[in-house]
């Protein structure tokens, strides 16, 4: 094995986590490295400008205050003005630089992170914590760009500051500089001891985080429940326990970092004591001067400054590393659904659609779908019934893919839907759910989602074979109403005819229903019904519904238990079976009807 010693410097240097994570960030810096490096070049005399301070003491000392001689009285003054006024013009175009650069990268990462989020697959939307996905998605980019570059410049200066003081320190008194480097060295080397307890803190803060944008969320989307329930005092004592672990953490962390500020002090202030102990021997003995004196302890007093934050900016330094080493793990997610190299176009369903021995399951080990086949010519509808659980939805949700099968296989006309492109698959599909999502903004705009650009006329033709039209008309403001944030300004029967009216005006060749009815009372299942027959007019159909009414007229009709299929025949045909599954649905529906 290769160790330390004999590995090459430059595997060694890229194996340090901190030049690591800059390579990673490297590309998103590229587009501005010109800007980012001019402000890093005007950094530099920015961090050394303090010395010159320091320097001036020692001449000042010695020959006004000393020898008498007021001719730098005027003359040493102007120059310190001069000084401080390039060092602030500097400090000022550093910091502009620095955000613009650091606001650039800012949104692009977030452009990048939102775009893996729109191509991540169903199953990761399932299993990830919404507040996870705000925080991460959202703050971490900041954190990881602006954090990393605004504290790298603070770094950068206090380098500076700090090798430029210690010269002016070196310059007036070799002895006294040991002495002070030491107390400096020993001050700065504790940041080292408390690295390791630091990252883990900051870890969990970042989880917990987490967990509390979730609670928020879940007080928007779940309010009416919570009302429904009188779940608020469970919710404030379940959010008040999140607080107080937030609180906790934090305490953590002070309580680990925050002794560092005191200690420091009182390892410098010990420092300054010993200067001042043996500069009095040094300067009776004529061995430095009054002035190299002054100019020394100046220097010390401002090497203090950013010695002492050198530690707070390396803790800010690790935050946004470990913001950044969130981000790639983000990037590097797996994407369980995407196109296959040599996927092609689905331009027309011509024959069939065949599910072959399809099995399926979300989680391993637990099979939801079992030896699946099904074969739906085109132009037909399938109807799917059966117990709560039995696998309906997830049948349905295989053929747009917003799952894979875990065996088998989905053709469309001979070819496995894996074979399509994920574009064109789903172009050709429509589908209204049980509860639709409405986005914010206008009636229009949500019809329009199914097909963006379709014609004034198309539109209205969805509009009314949705039978919306009568609803829109006793709208003010027609179909350019604002439906509010889900919709919620709608009724539920109203919002499933937009949906329906959405998956019209797509005009797909396959239409997916899955309890597009249920929630309806009798009057409005009607309309809505009317609304899907419309839709349902000339294409595949799959549609799943409890209400056995809206399925007798299918052209087949597959009863689905525990994953498997038991019955499948036309409407007449199952009933006909003696103790049949359907014929048991029927009747206890019909009975309860009569
Ligand atoms: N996203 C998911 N992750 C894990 N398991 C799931 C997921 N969705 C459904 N399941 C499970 O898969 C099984 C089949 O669910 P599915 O939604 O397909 O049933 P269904 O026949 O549509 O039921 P219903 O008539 O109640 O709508 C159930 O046991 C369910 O718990
Ligand atoms: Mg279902």
């Amino acid at each position: 094995m290769k160790n330390v010693w004999t590995r090459p410097i430059g595997e060694l240097v890229m194996a340090n986590p901190i030049v690591a994570n800059y390579k990673k960030m490297w590309p998103f810096v590229k587009p501005y490295w010109f800007r980012a490096a001019l402000s890093l070049l005007l950094t530099l005399p920015a961090g050394a400008l303090d010395s010159a301070i320091a320097l001036f003491m020692k001449s000042f000392t010695d020959d006004v205050l000393v020898a008498k001689n007021a001719k730098f009285a005027t003359f040493i003054p102007l120059l310190i003005v001069g000084f401080v006024f390039v060092q602030s013009s500097l400090t000022y175009a550093v910091k502009y630089l620095n955000t613009w650069v650091g606001g650039k990268i800012t949104i692009d990462l977030r452009k990048k992170l939102f775009h893996k989020l729109m191509t991540m697959h169903t199953g990761y939307f399932d299993t990830t914590n919404s507040g996870y996905i705000m925080m991460r998605y959202n703050n971490d980019a900041d954190a990881s760009s602006t954090g990393l570059i605004e504290n790298l410049r603070k770094m950068v200066t206090r380098t500076c500051s700090a090798i430029a003081l210690i010269c002016v320190l070196l310059y007036n008194s070799w002895q006294l500089t040991l002495i002070a480097v030491g107390a400096f060295a020993l001050a700065g080397g504790l940041i080292f001891i408390v690295r390791k307890s630091l990252e883990d803190l900051v870890r969990k803060t970042v989880v917990v985080g987490a967990v509390a944008m979730r609670a928020y969320n879940e007080a928007f989307n779940g309010n009416r429940t919570i009302a429904a329930y009188n779940l608020q005092k469970d919710q404030e004592t379940r959010f008040a326990e999140l607080m107080n672990n937030i609180f906790s953490l934090n305490m953590g962390i002070v309580k680990h970092t925050g002794w560092l500020s005191p200690v420091m002090h009182f390892i410098v202030s010990l420092g300054l004591a010993l200067v001042f102990w043996l500069s009095s021997s040094l300067i009776v003995k004529g061995t430095i001067t009054s002035g190299n004196f002054t100019s020394f302890v100046t220097a010390l007093l401002l090497l203090y400054h950013p010695v002492k934050s050198m530690g707070d900016t390396y803790i800010a330094i690790k935050t946004a590393f470990l913001a950044i080493e969130r981000i790639f793990e983000i990037f590097s997610l797996p994407v369980k659904v995407e196109d296959s190299p040599n996927a092609v176009a689905l331009t027309q369903v011509k024959k069939e659609i065949r599910f072959e021995q399809v099995n399926f399951s979300y989680k391993p080990d637990v099979p939801v779908l079992k030896d699946l086949n099904l074969t739906v010519p085109v132009g037909s509808t399938l109807a799917l019934v059966g117990n709560s659980g039995g696998g309906k939805s997830t049948v349905v949700s295989l053929l747009p893919r917003f799952y894979d099968v875990t065996e088998g296989k989905i053709t469309i006309d001979g070819t496995d839907i894996r074979d399509l492109t994920l574009h064109s698959l789903r172009d050709h599909i429509a589908v209204v759910f049980q509860d639709n999502f409405l986005f914010s903004g206008t009636l229009r705009d949500n019809i329009l989602i199914g097909r963006p650009g379709a014609s004034e006329q198309d539109l209205m033709r969805a509009v009314k074979s949705a039978h919306l039209e009568d609803f829109i008309g006793s709208l003010k403001d027609g179909l350019d109403t604002e439906i509010g944030e889900r919709g919620m300004t709608l009724s539920g029967g109203q919002r499933q005819r937009v949906a329906i009216a959405r998956a019209f005006i797509r005009n797909a060749d396959i239409v997916i229903l899955d309890e597009a009815t249920s929630a309806l009372d009798n009057k409005s299942e009607a309309v809505v019904q009317r609304a899907l027959d419309n839709l349902m007019k000339n294409r595949t159909v799959f549609v799943i519904a409890h209400r056995l009414s809206t399925v007798v007229n299918a052209d087949k009709i597959v009863v689905l238990n525990e994953g498997q299929v038991v019955e499948e025949g036309t409407h007449k045909q199952l009933l006909a079976i003696p103790n049949g599954a359907y014929a048991a649905l029927y009747n206890a529906q019909f009975k309860k009807k009569e």
